[in-house]
């Protein structure tokens, strides 16, 4: 199947099954805007859990805040977001739609790259077991023509987006005669910048000095905060604090669903450390954060670490962890390390002190600061698509089943009683009662076949079925069915919870998290 028609599929599939709305549905959605529906956000909450576990209870020297949303607007003059928080856009005249001048560039680079790919991939069909890729690519005049042009383009991106040269961005669109997606017309408007930010007024007045922003990024909270929190809380460098909440930007071009959205929600930890330790925590963190997605068995081929050429106003180094979803590798966490950008700046614009006294050296200095931030939406996102599967069974039939992290599931254990008869709905409700307390139980109607009991709870990724039978009065047994292999197996009631729990706790995740990180240098 084509990976757009899957993705198409992940996005219906999520409304069906109660994951994700369109926001304001009712009046036909709202652009980029999105609503969790009742599994929707039992998922996001346990990546959140585990997010914020995976930080708060494995790093001692790191705490937790929950900012307001609204700040100061002295904030986002201070950050740099007022002036240099911009996206270089361009209209197409004929089709009066609008895009982003990077994005329509990078997709010319993919194009060569999948040009290259295909003869890549033409070759290992024609060479079989003795084609030599790397021989390959440096011999075949196809390849090496499109890599050249590839590599001379990205070249000159690279160079226009340093400015960014907006002249030189809408040369290169010119240049390689790039048409708009959808209607084909080459009839480009100049390229202009654009702020990401929505502003609003605060009380009656609606004066420039009553603007305030929504903030297009959770770290500001951080920064504003350092200093209480660090005061407060006695905290010796090094030292982090994270922090989950919405962040609001004004893309221009919101597409690919919950990917890039103009409300979503972020989890970013800044770890505030000695000037000069920075590029060493930059490298833990970078380390910490892809162990913490593999944990999940999503599979680590399917991540990649992606370097920046172009850094960010306040950073000297950063990266990407990419996540390879339908439509290709893409961004689903940034590892940055900011320096002592944004304190320093703070500290300018507020005309305070934020210096650390470090009672080691008897100096004072403004930390340096490594962030990470992750997307909460990008990674339900990633999520849905690796466990997405449509299986084939003996019967013919066709299986959805959502093979999600087992810790991650929204309900973690479905308890049927076979009949409507009998006794077997108290039963069941009896093992709901006594589950419910230690992981999300739900209990099934009879109104359905066991069946499609079973299907529905597949589609929504339940990793336990347990069927209550006219056996189970005498023997005290039900049967216990595992979502991936559809194994069955007859078990007491008193073993479910130990038979389940060990699986399905973000606690089982976090113990392997940590296994694996405790012998890592700090
Ligand atoms: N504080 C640094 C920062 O905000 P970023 O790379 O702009 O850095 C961090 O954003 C993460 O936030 C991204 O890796 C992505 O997961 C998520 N994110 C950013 N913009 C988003 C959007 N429009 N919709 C959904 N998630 C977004």
């Amino acid at each position: 199947m084509a990976q757009d028609d899957v993705f198409k599929k992940i996005v219906s599939h999520c409304k069906e099954y109660g994951f994700v709305f369109p926001s304001s549905d009712i009046y036909d959605g709202l652009a980029a805007v999105y609503d969790y529906g009742q599994n929707g956000v039992e998922l996001k909450n346990n990546i959140k859990q585990y997010w914020w576990q995976s930080m708060v209870l494995l790093h001692e020297n790191i705490v937790g805040i929950d900012a307001a949303i609204f700040m100061h607007p002295t904030v986002w003059k201070a950050s740099g977001h007022v002036d240099a928080f911009n996206d270089p856009l361009i209209d197409n005249r004929d089709s009066k739609k609008r895009y982003r001048a990077d994005n329509l560039i990078e997709d010319q680079i993919g194009k060569y790259e999948e040009k290259i790919d295909k003869e890549v991939k033409k070759g290992a069909k024609k060479f079989g077991e003795r084609f030599d890729e790397a021989q390959f690519r440096a011999t075949n005049p196809r390849v090496i023509a499109n890599q050249q042009k590839r590599d001379e383009l990205h070249a000159r991106y690279a160079e226009a987006m340093q400015g960014p040269d907006l002249v030189a961005l809408r040369q290169i669109i010119e240049d390689e005669g790039i048409a708009d997606p959808v209607s084909g017309s080459k009839n480009w408007t100049d390229v202009r910048q654009f702020n990401l930010m929505f502003s609003t007024e605060m009380g009656s007045l609606s004066d420039a000095t009553n603007k305030i922003y929504l903030r297009p990024e959770t770290a500001q909270g951080i920064f504003v905060n350092y200093l209480n929190v660090q005061k407060t809380g006695r905290m010796k460098l090094p030292f982090g604090i994270a922090q989950i909440g919405k962040a609001f930007r004004n893309e221009i071009v919101a597409r690919q669903f919950v990917f890039r959205m103009r409300e979503f929600e972020q989890m970013e930890m800044q770890f505030f450390c000695q000037p000069g330790t920075e590029m060493k925590w930059f490298e833990y963190w970078k380390r910490v954060r892809l162990a913490w997605h593999e944990a999940l068995g999503m599979g680590d081929e399917n991540y990649r670490y992606h370097d920046h050429e172009k850094l960010a106003h306040y950073a000297n180094a950063a990266t990407d962890i990419e996540f390879k979803m339908p439509f290709g590798f893409k961004e689903v966490e940034g590892i940055h390390s900011r320096t002592d950008y944004d304190l320093s700046q703070h500290e300018k614009y507020c005309g305070r002190s934020i210096k650390y006294f470090d009672p080691d050296t008897q100096e004072s200095y403004t930390p340096y600061d490594v962030e990470t931030s992750i997307g909460v939406d990008r990674m339900f996102l990633s999520v849905m698509c690796h466990a997405y599967t449509e299986e084939t069974l003996e019967n013919g039939e066709t299986r959805v089943v959502l093979k999600l992290p087992e810790a991650l599931a929204p309900v973690k254990c479905a308890v049927f009683p076979l009949d409507k008869k009998d006794g077997l709905p108290e039963i069941a409700h009896e093992v709901v009662d006594e589950l419910k307390f230690h992981f999300n139980t739900h209990y099934g109607d009879p109104k359905d076949s066991i069946g499609k009991r079973y299907r529905r709870q597949d589609a929504i990724g339940t990793p336990f079925c347990v069927t209550v039978d006219h056996d189970t009065p005498k023997d005290r047994k039900v049967t216990l069915r595992y979502r991936d292999t559809m194994e069955q197996q007859r078990v007491d009631i008193a073993d479910l919870r130990s038979l389940i729990e060990n699986r399905v706790s973000v606690t089982s995740l976090l113990k392997r998290l940590g296994a694996q990180i405790a012998g890592w240098d700090k």
